[in-house]
């Protein structure tokens, strides 16, 4: 045996508690679970850094022998416990992934767990018994739609806004066409509904909540969209702390020279995919909000407004007028949405032509 071998734990295990085994140590790439054993976890825990069996012998108070402490070391590094040093450990993972991203795709590869589906469903609607008022949305069906190819080729993220409010009537076409329910799937007690976005299970988690700074009849505040009634709760007056969302969600992460005229807040009700999904439901709510926003930016080009999502997300859910929800909602993303300016010399950055033949 090489005494100048380096080892170190492998950097995908995780520390879990299981309900048979106790603690276990889990690989989150392979799944493989190991018991954890106190000395184990005590050993791993100095062997964050590459060390020969010598080094870790001398710092490690449980061996005094070298030559068993790399007989043992060379056991785990059979199992997949501890690593041989060798330069691919030593660069950072190549996904980019941490343990935890790839223990949450691992387990929605191996899910949903046994057990779902049982008890009531969670239902499909979120009423807001809070809300001091409800907007009725205006009937925008006769607005005209573009052909789907010109609205594809057209769509990009702008954020250059036109300093005007937005038409009440374009934003009705646009939550109509991209978020309205359009009945319930069979059967009736599944909670399953039909709307423009496809959503894993048909159990739409995202609720939607307009965050309205400049749109047109619109009192400035906070709302959420009833995607049942087509109409609007209000939840909450414009405020310092609304600004400070918009700042922190949208104008922030967007790069926007000033807030948008409105933002969309999108959260999930992560117990209605859960039920379903238990196991694999995050990733079935961050794939639905994919498909959501992207059926949000079409219908925004569509419609001739300008849209840009945001990625970022705040835990816990943090709007101010969803404090009574924050166990109950996840936030997963937002939306810039105005009217386009039109002074504005694009920023959005142009492609460059493929060379041909690639
Ligand atoms: C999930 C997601 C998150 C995004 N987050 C941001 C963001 O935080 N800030 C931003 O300026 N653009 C964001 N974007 C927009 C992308 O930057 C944009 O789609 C990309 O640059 C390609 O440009 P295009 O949309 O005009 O084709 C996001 C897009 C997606 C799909």
């Amino acid at each position: 045996m090489d005494t100048r071998t380096l080892f170190r734990r492998n950097p995908d295990l995780l520390l879990e508690w299981d309900d048979d085994s106790g603690s276990v140590l889990v690989d989150s790439r392979s799944g493989r679970k190991f018991v954890a054993k106190p000395e184990l976890v005590d050993l791993l825990g100095r062997l964050d850094g590459p060390l020969t069996a010598d080094e870790l012998n001398a710092r490690w108070p449980h061996q005094t022998d070298a030559d068993t402490t790399r007989t043992l070391l060379e056991r785990l590094a059979s199992a997949g416990i501890v690593r041989h040093d060798d330069k691919e450990d030593t660069e950072p993972a190549a996904d980019g992934l941490t343990p935890y991203e790839r223990a949450c795709h691992a387990g929605a590869g191996r899910g949903p767990l046994p057990g779902t589906r049982r008890g009531t469903p969670p239902p499909a609607r979120l009423c807001h018994p809070e809300a001091t008022g409800t907007v009725p949305l205006p009937d925008a069906r006769d607005l005209p739609s573009r052909a789907l190819a010109e609205v594809l080729s057209e769509r990009r993220s702008v954020r250059d806004f036109a300093a005007e409010p937005v038409p009440l009537m374009l934003l009705a076409a646009f939550l109509d066409r991209s978020a309205r329910v359009r009945g319930y799937l069979p059967p009736r007690s599944y909670e399953q509904t039909q709307r423009p976005a496809p959503s894993g299970g048909a159990r739409h988690s995202l609720e939607i909540y307009l965050v309205a700074r400049d749109v047109e009849q619109l009192p400035p505040g906070a709302y959420h969209y009833d995607a049942f009634d087509h109409a609007l709760h209000r939840l909450s007056d414009w405020n310092d702390d609304l600004a400070a969302l918009q700042h922190r969600t949208i104008t922030l992460p967007a790069l926007l020279n000033e807030a948008p005229p409105a933002g969309l807040y999108l959260a999930s009700r992560a117990d209605r995919t859960g039920w379903k999904y238990a196991g694999m439901a995050l990733s079935m709510i961050y794939r639905d909000t994919g498909c959501l926003l992207q059926t949000m930016c079409l219908t925004a080009t569509d419609l001739g407004l300008a849209s840009c999502p945001t990625g970022r997300m705040e835990v816990p859910v943090s709007a101010p007028f969803l404090q009574p929800y924050e166990q109950r909602l996840l936030h997963v993303g937002n939306l810039a949405l105005g009217l386009p300016d039109p002074a504005a010399t694009t920023t959005a950055p142009t492609p460059t032509e493929l060379p041909a033949g690639a």
